[in-house]
């Protein structure tokens, strides 16, 4: 089995890259990512893309009929990975989130491309007030960036066929350590504000809802795509991937912080505007299907991961919010560096 891996050279990509390594000896793994964040390492002690057998570093929005050769399944993960970037950057969100993405699915299925796995998120139910969502509700994407996984999801249901199954895993919001980590996703901020200013500032005022996954978890989820029977679900399946043990609110998070790392305080923003994401997210499609893959990290053991992780690697930077674990602050970087045009292409490479 030959196995594509986009966008392997962020912060999910490291960890499913050593599980397919892992749970597929054999088979033949292939990254292929810009680098946009292959710098921002966190001291791991092997470069996690030797795990691979080959790497390519193009841009998705011309990727080669070349690339898809004699691949059997595509782990498809590149994106522009947030709201705040989505919100900076909204065309380029657009384009390569869906344009890009539907352009690879298309290219895929004309290789002979089995399996298309898309990276999507619970982010497209935005704000939803009363019981928890399962997929075939109403959704109310907000953001550009939950825009563009309804798009993507809407035409892959339509590319689906016989030959060449879409599976869509809307996953909950990330967290725990990688060797490409991000503190910009809400534990592990409050992991690194408790551990370096012994303050979690949270941004909201606690209520809103947020489901989490382990990023480990969700590798498990993209082991079980990639193997699933469209017996199973059928040729297109859109499903909830994380666990209903974990719908939390952003209060219990800081507090299962504070459990670990004591001393700390905790600060709400009681004029904070109403936070665009709010939503319990139903499983049971997914604990239904994914016998097997399914989540089995716990919260305490997320929190203790990520703090010895952060401990390892000497971190100690009170201002991070503006540091390079932000994806945000690292495109901006890089763009004002002009390392990155306004297009976010490479300046030194545009047109390559
Ligand atoms: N982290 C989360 O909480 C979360 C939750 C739900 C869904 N997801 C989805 O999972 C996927 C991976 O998320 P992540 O946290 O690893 O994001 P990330 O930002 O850390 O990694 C994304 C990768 O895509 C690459 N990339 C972006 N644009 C590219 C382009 N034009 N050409 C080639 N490569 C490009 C980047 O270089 C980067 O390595 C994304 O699709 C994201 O939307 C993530």
């Amino acid at each position: 089995m030959k196995i594509l891996i986009t966008g392997n050279m962020g912060y999910v990509g490291p960890v499913v890259l050593r599980r397919l390594r892992h749970s597929h000896r054999d088979a033949e793994l292939v990254g292929y990512d810009a680098g946009f964040f292959a710098h921002c390492l966190t001291g791991a002690s092997r470069f996690s893309e030797s795990r691979a057998d080959a790497q390519f570093f193009g841009d998705i929005r011309s990727v080669s009929d070349d690339v898809l050769r004699g691949v059997d399944a595509v782990v498809h993960l590149c994106a522009i990975s947030n709201d705040p970037m989505g919100a900076s950057f909204e065309k380029v969100t657009l384009d390569i989130n869906y344009k890009a993405s539907i352009d690879l699915a298309r290219k895929a299925k004309r290789a002979g491309v089995k399996k298309f796995v898309f990276a999507s998120s619970c982010s497209v139910y935005g704000f939803a007030e009363g019981g928890s969502r399962r997929e075939e509700d109403a959704l109310n994407p907000l953001t550009a960036y939950a825009k563009s996984k309804v798009q993507t999801e809407q035409d892959l249901a339509s590319l689906a066929s016989e030959g060449f199954s879409a599976t869509c895993l809307r996953f909950a919001t990330a967290c725990g350590m990688s060797d490409r980590l991000r503190l910009d996703l809400v534990l592990n901020d409050f992991v690194a504000g408790a551990l370096v200013s012994k303050h979690i500032n949270i941004l909201s005022d606690g209520t809103p809802w947020r489901p989490l996954i382990h990023v480990k978890d969700m590798a498990r989820a993209i082991d079980w795509a990639v193997q699933r029977d469209h017996k199973d679900g059928g040729t297109f399946l859109t499903v909830n991937v994380g666990s209903d043990a974990w719908n939390y609110q952003v209060k219990d998070l800081a507090e299962a912080v504070a459990k670990l790392v004591p001393n700390i305080k905790i600060s709400i923003n009681k004029d904070a505007q109403p936070d665009k994401r709010s939503y319990r997210v139903n499983f049971g499609k997914f604990s239904k299907l994914a016998q097997g893959f399914l989540p089995e990290v716990d919260l305490q053991s997320a929190v203790q991961d990520l703090r010895d992780g952060l401990i390892a690697m000497k971190f100690d930077d009170p201002e991070f919010r503006t540091g390079e674990y932000i994806r945000l602050v690292t495109l901006k970087r890089l763009r004002e560096s002009g390392q990155l045009t306004n297009s976010l292409e490479w300046e030194d490479r545009r047109g390559s």
